[in-house]
């Protein structure tokens, strides 16, 4: 099939369908057969990512490995899965989880709780628990993720955003290409930075996510211009994606959240900071308060889900891979761009799909909620979210409320009308989940083989 990559959303389509029209002639389909066609399609698919679908599968091990070397090396036992209630002062449980988390992070320390309520909290700990009036923050990464807009104070005011308590901002715009501008960071570092911002994951844009490799090599040019500056990497969505993490490359702090990879898809929320203990401490105290730091907090009993998620986590995060690779197969075969294209290297689960068209972007939303395990009578309407500045579309029919390690698709209501899909506890479900809005695709209001 010819593939039209610069082009998006109904002429894409409707390019996909006239080439499609000859085939589903010659095998005497009609149009009410025509469901065969998306089901075709995926099964095709499937069948040309099953190389890189052994390779997310062989992924898991090595993985696995490293979380049962940490719960072996920490001792974990049914007597950490209880907490302490009101102050949360002295917790075993809590206090193996958190060394647990720093072993699989590679980092000097962690802080796993369920009072962050989601990465962006854990995120904006970490940055008002590190930077002081006057300080400069500057991300290398071009624009940070929306919800990080208001922490910042880049959009919005009146919240006692990082601008209001006098932290300055700049960052390094990416290149056309979406790439990191490494040319310009001598530039860029040449006032004071006491504390630079990588985001790994794509985010709501359409560029590459950073690999570990790139991630390491930026961290060291930043230490050799100001050995001094500290570096932050937003952690979300890469966990356990490559064999190492940020905290194994220099990252001094990272921070992510738990209703994403490393929850394992059973960590009902909360969030987690890791890196050098005292920025660690740092982002605790911002949590709870100076003086109390990590050492309060209850685990409210959860803490059973919490490890147990961690165990369950490089399991989860293959399949959300395979997933991601089905997403790029299926819609790259139809002629969509996708990003990443089928087959590169990822450091993330995310896939992004430029439909080019509001209206495809709802009805695969819509397909996507109906092939959920909850709520799938619920129309995902475009609608304001917190902290973002876009309506943005959910299809997130999950048992955590609002989890994307579950699968789900969303994206804000803007140009190009990009589809963000990740996360599937079982590549079949994300199979069957296609295969629906491959169907809604094809449906009578759209486009059918006759047209
Ligand atoms: C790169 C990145 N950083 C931060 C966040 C914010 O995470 P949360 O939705 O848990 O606040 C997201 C969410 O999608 C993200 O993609």
């Amino acid at each position: 099939m010819k593939s039209n990559r610069s082009a998006g959303g109904a002429d894409v389509l409707a390019e996909a369908w006239a080439e499609w029209v000859p085939v589903l002639a010659a095998s005497a389909m009609t149009t009410a057969e025509s469901p065969h066609w998306a089901a075709h399609r995926i099964d095709a698919a499937l069948a040309t990512i099953a190389p890189l679908t052994a390779r997310h599968t062989a992924g898991v091990r090595p993985r696995l490995e490293r979380v049962l070397a940490a719960l072996a090396a920490e001792r974990v036992g049914v007597q950490h899965f209880a907490s302490v209630s009101g102050y949360g002062h002295g917790d075993q449980g809590r206090v193996v989880l958190d060394r647990v988390f720093a072993r699989v992070l590679q980092a000097e320390a962690a802080a796993v709780r369920l009072q962050f309520v989601s990465g962006t909290h854990a995120i904006a700990a970490a940055l008002y628990g590190v930077l002081r009036p006057g300080d400069r923050l500057l991300a290398l990464t071009g624009r940070p993720y929306d919800t990080l807009e208001e922490v910042i104070g880049i959009r919005g005011s009146g919240q006692g955003s990082l601008a209001e308590f006098g932290i300055s901002y700049d960052e390094l715009p990416l290149t056309a290409e979406g790439l990191v501008d490494e040319t310009r960071i001598a530039e860029a570092l040449a006032v004071p930075t006491r504390l630079v911002l990588i985001q790994r994951s794509c985010g709501y844009s359409w560029r590459p996510s950073l690999r570990i490799a790139q991630i390491e090599r930026l961290i060291a040019q930043v230490k050799a211009i100001q050995p001094a500056c500290d570096v932050f990497v937003d952690n979300c969505y890469g966990e356990l994606v490559e064999e190492r993490e940020p905290t194994a490359v220099g990252a001094d702090l990272i921070a992510g959240s738990l209703i994403k990879n490393l929850g394992g898809t059973i960590a009902p929320t909360g969030g987690y900071v890791a890196g050098r203990a005292e920025l660690v401490e740092q982002a605790c105290c911002r949590l709870t308060a100076p003086g109390i730091g990590s050492e309060g907090g209850t685990s409210f009993d959860l803490n059973r889900l919490l490890f147990q998620g961690l165990f369950l986590a490089p399991q989860m995060v293959a399949e959300a891979l395979i997933g991601a690779e089905l997403v790029a197969q299926v819609f790259s075969d139809l002629g969509f761009a996708v990003n990443p294209a089928p087959g590169a290297p990822r450091s993330d689960v995310i896939q992004a799909v430029r439909l080019g068209d509001p209206e495809i972007l709802k009805q695969v939303c819509r397909a996507i909620q109906a092939a959920s395990p909850v709520g799938s009578y619920l129309d995902p309407a475009p609608a304001p979210m917190p902290g973002y500045a876009s309506e943005l579309v959910m299809a997130g029919g999950s048992f955590i409320d609002g989890s994307t390690s579950e699968f789900s698709a969303d994206g804000p209501l803007r140009e190009p009308y990009i589809l963000y899909v990740q996360g599937g506890t079982h590549h079949s479900h994300s199979a069957l989940a296609l295969e629906r809005a491959l169907q809604a695709l094809q449906g009578p209001a759209r486009l059918t083989p006759e047209s």
